[in-house]
C-alpha cells in the first residue's frame, strides 16, 4: 500500500492534515531532547520526511522503512537523509545501538504494536528515549464529532483529488478510529520496556506524543 502512495504521500499529507504536519514533527524533535553527535532511529521513516526533521538537531538520524516504494521516493527528494530498508519487528540493528529511537504515524501500520515497541526497547541503550507521535483521540468531545466526521467524510473525498492511490486514505480513516487511545497506548508502552511513560496532545488530541525512557 505504501509502495502506491509514496510518489505523492509527502504533498498529501500537507494537504490533509492542513500544513499541521510540519509543527507536529518539530514538536518530536523537540520531545526527543536530541543532542549533537547522539544516535537517533526514525523507525517507519517512510520518505524521510520524519528523519530529516530530527536531524537539525545536530544528532545523526537514521531512517528505516519497509516500503522500497517509500525509501526510492524520499532518496529522491532528500538524497542527503541516510535510509535504510528495515522491518520495525526485526531491526537490522544491534541491542542498545541508539540514544534515542522515534516511530511517526507508523505504529497503527505496523502488524504488531506491541512487538515494535519491545523491538524498539531493545536497539535503544539503558536510559535511552523513545518518542511515538501517532493520530490519537480529540479530548474535546464537540471537537471530536467535527473531526471524525472530517475523517470518514471528507479525507477520502480531498484524497481521491490528491493522492496517487485514494483507497489508502480509507484505511487510514479506518485505521486512526481503531487506534488506542492516549491512556490505552501509554499502558501498552510502559509494558513493552518503557519507564516513565506520559504524552502530550497536539492539536486538541488529533496527535499525540508519547515518550518513555528505556529501564
Ligand atoms: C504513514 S507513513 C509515515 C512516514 C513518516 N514517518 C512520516 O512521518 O511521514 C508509515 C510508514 O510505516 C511503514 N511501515 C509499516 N509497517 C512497517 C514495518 N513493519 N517496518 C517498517 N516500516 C513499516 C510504511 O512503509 C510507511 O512508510
Amino acid at each position: 500500500m505504501f509502495d502506491d502512495v509514496a510518489e505523492r504521500y509527502d504533498l498529501t499529507n500537507t494537504v490533509l492534515s492542513f500544513g499541521q504536519d510540519r509543527s507536529w514533527r518539530r514538536s518530536t524533535r523537540a520531545a526527543l531532547g536530541l543532542r549533537p553527535g547522539e544516535r537517533v532511529l526514525d523507525v517507519g521513516a517512510g520518505t524521510g520526511v520524519s528523519t530529516r526533521e530530527l536531524a537539525h538537531s545536530g544528532a545523526y538520524a537514521v531512517g528505516a522503512d519497509l516500503s522500497l516504494g517509500m525509501l526510492y521516493a524520499g532518496k529522491r527528494a532528500r538524497p542527503e537523509v541516510p535510509l535504510l530498508a528495515g522491518d520495525a519487528l526485526r531491526l537490522p540493528f544491534a541491542d542498545a545501538s541508539f540514544d534515542a529511537v522515534t516511530i511517526s504515524f507508523a505504529l497503527r501500520n505496523v502488524n504488531d504494536t506491541d512487538a515494535a515497541l519491545r523491538e524498539l526497547a531493545r536497539v535503544t541503550r539503558p536510559g535511552g528515549r523513545l518518542v511515538v507521535c501517532e493520530f490519537s483521540t480529540p479530548v474535546n468531545p464537540a471537537f471530536r464529532t467535527v473531526y471524525l466526521s472530517y475523517l470518514m467524510r471528507s479525507l477520502p473525498a480531498v484524497a481521491r483529488a490528491v493522492s496517487s492511490n485514494p483507497e489508502a486514505y480509507v484505511y487510514l480513516a479506518e485505521s486512526i478510529r481503531a487506534w488506542p487511545d492516549q491512556s490505552a497506548l501509554a499502558g501498552r508502552i510502559g509494558a513493552a520496556g518503557w519507564g516513565r511513560v506520559a504524552w502530550r496532545n497536539l492539536t486538541g488530541g488529533v496527535v499525540a506524543l508519547h515518550r518513555g525512557i528505556r529501564e
